[in-house]
């Protein structure tokens, strides 16, 4: 390998494909229902909250990491720890959860493969009340032959794009599909919002309550913007492995936060006010979106063409997510044990997909089949999300604030970033060896019951 490491095509080509691994089901689909869930306003401040002082520290110190590593999670750990067995697991934790995410990630990204059909043969023109919606949604999903195909074919097309490595294609195409994406959420946006009754929806998202916050509350809330960032299992190492040095990481690091946490805010916006002006209960778990968007285009002219736009450009929107996450277990056996890109893309994609399939089927037949009170698919996104990405976020933290050694990271962090004014650097030296670690040890004692 003395040839040097692929790079981006572009500058803007790593905004994309870190905002394209950002922005996904994580923002469209699993903010809204954890909102719901976690009593609306006062969840989305502590989300704020931990996305402006944990998030993106831990995205710019992943980025650094990898651009000065040029490596995958696991080599860039066991490179700048000078192979020390503690930070490779780490890096190996990172590989571990990537497999976990990708296998359940899929079951929602075929779902949407399975709506954009639904979509196109017309089952919810014919749908008047949300009784319907939610019982389709419950025969489909529940139904193993209707949504392992979905997630075959969804898993398949992940493996063809990391098989020929992350292409201009990807970086090309996410322009125009971003953009897309937000421009029919605005839509569903004003839709929504002009339904009559739905003043109730938009009070929930602004008027915070206090009473209910918990410690799991806000554990939930830092998982999510862990989920939702792509930190913590080196999706951002693994990225910026390919980032050439003339990058401002700073400046590039907080467009990403901000694009991913305006999608969030938008979905959000798009489906509390038809909640309540549709009379639909918001804890409804994973199966929100899929029980309200599919009608809200019902009362849009050419609500039909639009919705089957929606679901094409939020199973692309997923597809920008998966390839990240196969992307990570690639990197990591490629760089390491110098095995075949594609061979490792399909290997990987298949253990992934085997892995999706109970979670998939604990919608339908397995529902009985609970460990710790939550079915297969709510256990591997619980462990996933609340547990995985907050210790390895926080072994991140620990890392750059406190290991590597101040100037190794700064020095890094610099290099072409010339603009970004002193005080940035502090903050966030501040942020990362202080606030951000005993925060993420905090919540994670607290919702493990040890404090
Ligand atoms: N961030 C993506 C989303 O919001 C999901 C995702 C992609 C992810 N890569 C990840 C989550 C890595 C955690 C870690 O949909």
């Amino acid at each position: 390998m003395s040839k040097s490491r692929e790079q981006w095509g572009s500058k803007i080509g790593f905004i994309l494909a870190a905002a394209g691994s950002a922005v996904g089901l994580g923002n469209i689909w699993r903010f809204p229902y954890l909102v719901g869930e976690n009593g609306g306003a006062v969840f989305i401040f502590i989300y704020l909250i931990c996305v402006a002082v944990i998030g993106l520290p831990v995205i710019i110190s992943e980025v650094v990491i990898g651009r000065n590593a040029q490596k995958d999670p696991v080599g860039s750990f066991k490179k700048l720890s000078n192979n020390n067995p503690f930070w490779k697991g780490v890096g190996f934790l990172g590989v571990f959860t990537g497999f976990i995410i990708l296998s359940y990630y899929n079951v929602i990204a075929g779902w949407c493969l399975g709506y954009i059909v639904e979509a196109v043969k017309g089952s919810f023109q014919t749908i008047t009340d949300t009784a319907q919606a939610v019982a389709l949604f419950s025969r489909l999903s529940g139904s193993g032959s209707w949504s392992v195909p979905y997630l075959t074919i969804f898993m398949a097309l992940t493996v063809s794009i990391v098989y020929f490595g992350v292409t201009r294609g990807i970086e090309k195409s996410s322009k125009i599909m971003m953009p897309s994406l937000i421009i029919i959420i605005l839509i569903l946006v004003v839709r929504g919002i002009t339904l009559e009754n739905s003043k109730a929806g938009i009070l929930y998202l602004l008027k915070p309550n206090f009473a209910n916050v918990t410690g799991r509350t806000v554990l939930v809330a830092l998982g999510q913007a862990f989920f939702s960032l792509s930190i913590g299992m080196g999706v951002m190492i693994t990225y910026g492995s390919y980032l050439s040095k003339e990058n401002n990481i700073p400046s590039q690091a907080t467009r990403i936060v901000v694009i991913d946490t305006s999608v969030s805010l938008l979905a959000g916006f798009m489906i509390f006010p038809a909640i309540f002006a549709l009379g639909l209960k918001p804890h409804q778990g994973p199966s929100l979106l899929f029980n309200t968007s599919p009608i809200l285009f019902n009362y849009i002219p050419g609500g039909y063409w639009f919705r089957i736009l929606f679901f094409i450009l939020l199973a692309l929107a997923a597809l920008t997510s998966t390839i990240s996450l196969l992307e990570v277990i690639t990197a990591y056996f490629v760089d390491e044990f110098k095995l075949n890109r594609k061979m490792i893309a399909i290997i990987g994609g298949a253990i992934s997909l085997l892995l999706g399939i109970p979670s998939a089927l604990s919608f339908g037949r397995w529902s009985s089949f609970q460990i710790m009170n939550l079915s297969i698919f709510n256990f591997c996104d619980y462990l996933a999300s609340n547990i995985c990405l907050p210790i390895g976020g926080l072994f991140i933290t620990i890392f750059v604030g406190w290991f590597w050694g101040k100037n190794n990271a700064l020095l890094e962090m610099r290099q072409g970033a010339d603009r970004t004014p002193n005080w940035f650097f502090s903050v966030w030296r501040f942020l990362i060896r202080y606030v951000a670690p005993v925060l993420i040890a905090m919540v994670l004692l607290s919702s493990l019951g040890i404090i």
